[in-house]
């Protein structure tokens, strides 16, 4: 069986790309089918009071992820069923979703690693308002996310060429350009989930990602605002979202610094 790595990024976990005459291989050809049950908490608000529990059976090859079982039944069975999604890749960060309690992005998690062998839950992420099915509502999230000012400042003169960094200054906030907004992480913060006033960790990455850049002046700015009552100090230091992160950010570890640099005045 062909098989080929995704150009997307080299240090993420291997994403096994199908080309099309493999998907359309009939079965006897070695590759793994499983029929497995996807139990969705379905939602809609024009008809529902409250969500609900569906069970949807496919087939599907081993190499396919829950974002495929989810097209499956929304193309064959239920074309109400309701979702994100666009690159199908774990670049755009669009399919956040729990599966069987964890956050995780659709199109990263191997239908064969969810406990097949048992209904596999699938369930919008918390925190956030439920829209429907598998939407949220991702304003609030998006709204932290530009309370902390997630561009470049500067001040003084414009460089007539590049702006200029050393290699290891580079490094001090490459880890926080990984970022691709999933929310992943933030709604699986048991703080964000309790108080909805708390900024979450993806907007404190983000401030992260320009605070640590020696190009950038505004980092007092963003500390200040990360230093209010809904800023770092709500963090707990729990680690949900640093095992959540798809892209394996160390969110928590991005946090701690921000918590550092604020109670030394120094980045
Ligand atoms: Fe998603 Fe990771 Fe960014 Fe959080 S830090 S929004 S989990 S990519
Ligand atoms: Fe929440 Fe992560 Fe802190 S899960 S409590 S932001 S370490
Ligand atoms: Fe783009 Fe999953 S669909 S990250």
């Amino acid at each position: 069986m062909a098989t080929q790595l995704s150009p997307y990024d080299q240090n993420d976990p291997p994403i096994l790309l199908q080309s099309e005459d493999e998907q359309t291989t009939p079965a006897g050809d070695g590759i793994e089918r499983l029929t497995v049950t996807l139990r969705v908490r379905r939602f809609n608000p024009e008809l529902d009071a409250e969500p609900h529990w569906e069970d949807y059976t496919v087939t599907v090859l081993g190499t396919d992820r829950v974002l495929g079982a989810l097209e499956q039944i929304k193309g064959e069975i239920d074309g109400s069923l309701t979702f994100r999604r666009s690159c199908a890749h774990g670049v755009c960060g669009s399919d956040a979703m729990r599966i069987n309690g964890r956050n995780r992005l659709a199109c990263k998690t191997l239908v064969k690693d969810c406990n097949p062998g048992s209904p596999i839950l699938v369930e919008a992420i918390k925190g956030l308002p439920l829209e429907k099915d598998l939407v949220v509502n991702m304003e609030p999230f998006f709204a932290a996310y530009r309370d902390v000012l997630p561009f470049l400042i500067t001040s003084g003169q414009e460089p007539t060429r590049e702006r200029l960094q050393s290699q290891h200054d580079r490094d001090r906030f490459d880890d926080t350009t990984k970022c691709i907004l999933c929310a992943a992480c933030t709604t699986s913060c048991p703080v964000y989930w309790t108080d909805g006033q708390y900024f979450g960790p993806a907007a404190i990455v983000n401030a992260h990602r320009f605070i640590f850049d020696s190009r950038d002046d505004g980092a007092h700015q963003r500390l200040e605002i990360l230093n209010e009552k809904e800023g770092v100090w709500r963090c707990r230091t729990t680690f949900n979202c640093t095992e959540a992160c798809p892209r394996g950010i160390e969110v928590t570890k991005a946090i701690q610094e921000v918590k550092r640099a604020l109670l030394f005045r120094r980045v």
